[in-house]
């Protein structure tokens, strides 16, 4: 599970220390965490932040991590908003991301500050164990001394962990990608360095970043589709190669959502084994997904990735109440809390409804992060369970109005 998050110099995030001295914005994660604010005020930067090191787990270079890579004449990584010239604050040259992980009962704790001015580069990169003091591997161990850091010709020297008596074993890897795929178990290296970095990095990897397109799920799609694509492009398959039980309790869902009565769901096959689904309305209507609403197949995509989502897993959306009529948003609030409580997934989503707020409960209510921004044009966040008067705002009889006046802005 992701714990927190700091950004240092990221887009809109600054490097001012916060109340409680750590420079930049602290995020906290639980279960199901909702990111809430104005338009423009960094919810999505967090979110690019995400990507940025997930990009970096697949070990391309940082400045391909940016700016986008192609292999061949195909694009397999699509690169950051505003790529490397607005990675950072304004007047900044690098920034820096550091997150701390619960995995595998181990608390992991990894930084990267990257520059972006010439080429992108690693300044710094650390993996920490349970604590501060306890590094795996730190381009700036103590026992570097000076030595730390880049070296001519694009290297960074880094000290690791080494079997207990004598000196640091030390390594230098490459500058242009992150070491959490470099580092190599050998010359007395602790295995729990490797096993550690190799836990983060598959952290990074998998975490799903969906983008679900209604007009992408209209198609027929060849069947054993295998996993939901993020954009819920393979809806029809996927929902086809489901255990019966599981399909039933997507129709209960959606017949909560819709104004028709939905009942089934149904699967047209081409010769060529292509599927195509047919929504069963009451009275034997069977609608294929070329005629469903967007709203409808939003929701379904939503749903259908949530729901088979394996436990531990970490699943990201922008603004899934897009689409939703304000009577069905509770439906949504049910979902997201379900999952995240009963199936162990971790839910982070950045939304723009206060209706969506209004219809969570106490404590996943405490658990939403709020975003401005200060006088010098900052981000600036924090938990609402953190903030003075939340017991005002949880108390209340219309949330929802608190929250559309701009209470929160206030609070921040
Ligand atoms: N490099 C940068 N330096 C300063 N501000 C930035 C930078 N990049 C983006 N921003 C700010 O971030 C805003 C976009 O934030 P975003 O997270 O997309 O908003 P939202 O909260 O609506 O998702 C931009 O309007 C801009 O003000
Ligand atoms: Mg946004």
């Amino acid at each position: 599970m992701l714990r927190s998050l700091r950004l240092e110099n990221w887009k809109s995030f600054g490097s001012n220390h916060s109340a409680r001295g750590v420079p930049g914005s602290m995020l906290e994660f639980s279960n199901l965490t909702l990111l809430v604010g104005p338009n423009g005020s960094g919810k999505s930067n967090v979110l690019d932040a995400l990507r940025f090191l997930q990009g970096a787990a697949f070990d391309y270079p940082l400045g391909d991590v940016l700016r986008g890579r192609w292999e061949g004449q195909r694009q397999v990584w699509p690169g950051i908003r505003g790529g490397p010239f607005e990675a950072t604050r304004a007047g900044g040259g690098s920034f820096s991301l550091r997150t701390r992980w619960t995995i595998a009962n181990r608390t992991l704790i990894h930084k990267m500050e990257v520059k972006t001015e010439g080429e992108v580069a690693l300044e710094r990169e650390f993996l920490h164990e349970d604590s501060e003091g306890d590094y795996l591997f730190d381009t700036h161990a103590p026992s570097l001394g000076a030595q730390g850091g880049r070296t001519e010709g694009g290297g960074i020297r880094l000290a690791l962990k080494g079997e207990k008596g004598g000196r640091s074993p030390v390594q230098t890897h490459s500058s242009l990608r992150s070491l959490l795929g470099q580092v190599e178990l050998k010359a007395r290296v602790q295995e729990r360095v490797k096993t550690a970095a190799d836990l983060v990095r598959l952290a990074f990897r998998e975490a799903v970043f969906l983008d679900i397109r209604p007009q992408l799920m209209r198609d027929y799609r060849p069947e054993n589709g295998g996993q939901l694509g993020v954009s819920g492009e393979n809806i029809s398959p996927v929902l086809k190669g489901l255990e019966e039980d599981v399909r039933a309790e997507i129709i209960d869902w959606l017949s909560e959502l819709c104004a028709p009565d939905v009942v089934g769901i149904e699967f047209d096959t081409t010769a060529l084994r292509e599927v195509m689904m047919m929504i069963v309305e009451g009275g034997g209507r069977r609608v294929s997904a070329r005629s469903a609403s967007d709203g409808t197949l939003r929701f379904l995509g939503e749903l259908v990735a949530l729901l088979i989502a394996p436990p531990g897993a970490l699943i990201v959306l922008e603004e899934p109440d897009v689409g939703l009529h304000p009577s069905r948003i509770r439906l949504l609030a049910e979902l997201l809390e379900r999952v995240a409580d009963d199936h162990h997934v971790q839910v982070l989503a950045t939304t723009h409804s206060p209706t969506l707020l209004a219809h969570l409960s106490k404590r996943a209510l405490g658990n939403v992060i709020a975003f401005g921004r200060d006088e010098k044009g900052a981000t600036v966040c924090q938990r609402l369970k953190d903030l003075p008067h939340f017991a005002t705002l949880a108390d209340s009889r219309n949330v929802e109005h608190l929250i559309s006046t701009g209470w929160l802005e206030r609070a921040l």
